[in-house]
């Protein structure tokens, strides 16, 4: 009889170079660099560079690597289109599955399995995710699309194509970072998915579609929404203490604290902490921030538990301006660049992935036909 563990918990299912986690120690590392360091002197498309090719780049090759990416935000007109005629999605992660999916139909590597297209495929969507979500955030709001402006990074073209107007170089920094703190964070559920799919030998834009899907379940994507509509529920300070205490007595999770990995504060949520504070300040909105560190205390003196990366990234990303509602799928135009990763190395060194399961039905049934049951 195999042995079952439920939920995989604890189970390594394959060796992988890009990302190691150390949740004792609160260490996460991408290609074996700290992530406060990437923090502090890398960016985004660095980063991708990094997740993709297991090595920082040169300059020639990073100037390739940005000229590549900003050279194929656009998505085609009828990807657009799918938003226009379709009645409007109920959570915006219905949406971005069904573009995600659509994307490869505009694509005429889809079906080329090769690794130079496989590689090519990655930078397309990791380019024409942010040009998706930010189009999906305004034709909401019944406004035009925004093209891409190629002569912005990537993080400020998103802020960009988000709201129309350039943003300061302070947020545009700022969004970057939570773009690199969200990049990769090794077998988490939607890049097993993502793997389980390249394991068939299926293309990248259906592994991605799985990974999407994957995400945008509760338990995974879309604390940091809940963080932030609990922060407005609370809306002061003095309201914290009442707010954390009545979820607690009623057995309830206070969203943004506690993780399966780590048992230390969440390196990801030091980084955020201090740009939570910052943007808000600059944004005039500092409150966001004082509730949030009103309720950590609160949690770490009831609890003992962590603030986890959901929990600082809302409020940051709400005095950027990001509509509550998009920060499941901005998890996605960063972790895009994870997910392409893994799926690279499943391809560069496939085995499908095909556990078994320990059957505990009923076993000798005989037949009965429909008129004797
Ligand atoms: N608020 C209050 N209590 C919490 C809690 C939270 N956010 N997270 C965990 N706990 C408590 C549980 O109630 C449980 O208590 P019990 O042993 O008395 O039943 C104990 O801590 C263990 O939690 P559990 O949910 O079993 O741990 P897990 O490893 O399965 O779950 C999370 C990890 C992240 C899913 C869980 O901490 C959680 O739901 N957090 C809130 C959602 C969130 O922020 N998700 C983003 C993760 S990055």
């Amino acid at each position: 009889m195999a042995q079952v563990k439920v939920g995989l918990q604890g189970v390594a299912v394959a060796e992988s170079q890009i990302c190691s986690i150390d949740g004792e120690q609160g260490r996460l590392r991408y290609r074996g660099y700290d992530i406060h360091d990437l923090a502090a002197h890398s960016t985004f498309e660095e980063v991708v560079y990094l997740l993709w090719e297991g090595r920082l780049p040169k300059r020639h090759e990073m100037d390739v690597l940005r000229e590549d990416l900003s050279q194929n935000r656009a998505v085609a007109a009828p990807i657009l289109d799918v938003i226009r005629r379709h009645p409007p999605a109920q959570h915006p992660m219905e949406m971005l599955r069904t573009l995600v999916s659509a994307l490869s139909l505009y694509d005429a590597e889809s079906e080329d399995m090769s690794t130079e297209a496989n590689r090519r495929k990655a930078m397309r969507l990791t380019a024409q995710m942010p040009t998706l979500v930010a189009a999906m955030g305004r034709m909401s709001r019944g406004k035009d699309p925004v093209a891409p402006a190629s002569r912005l990074s990537h993080a400020a073209n998103f802020l960009y194509m988000l709201s129309g107007e350039e943003p300061r170089p302070e947020d545009a920094r700022c969004f970057d970072v939570a773009l690199i703190l969200h990049a990769d964070h090794s077998f988490n559920a939607s890049t097993f998915a993502a793997r389980v799919t390249a394991s068939t030998l299926s293309d990248m834009h259906s592994a991605i579609t799985s990974a999407v899907a994957t995400l945008k379940g509760p338990l995974h994507g879309g604390a940091n929404e809940r963080v932030m509509r609990m922060l407005l529920e609370v809306g002061s300070v003095e309201r914290a203490e009442s707010y954390v205490r009545g979820t607690l007595d009623r057995k309830e999770k206070v969203m943004g604290f506690g993780h399966r990995v780590y048992h230390t504060e969440d390196p990801r949520a030091t980084v955020l902490r201090k740009m939570s504070e910052e943007v808000g300040r600059r944004a005039g909105q500092p409150h966001w921030f004082e509730i949030s560190r009103a309720i950590e205390s609160l949690m770490r003196r009831e609890t003992k538990l962590n603030a986890n990366v959901d929990f600082y990234s809302a409020s940051t990303y709400y005095a950027l301006g990001i509509p509550v509602e998009l920060y499941t799928p901005v998890f996605a135009v960063s972790r895009i660049a994870g997910w392409t990763a893994h799926v690279l190395e499943q391809y560069a060194a496939n085995k499908l992935i095909r556990p078994l399961a320990e059957y505990t039905g009923p076993l000798e049934q005989s037949y009965i036909s429909v008129e004797k049951r």
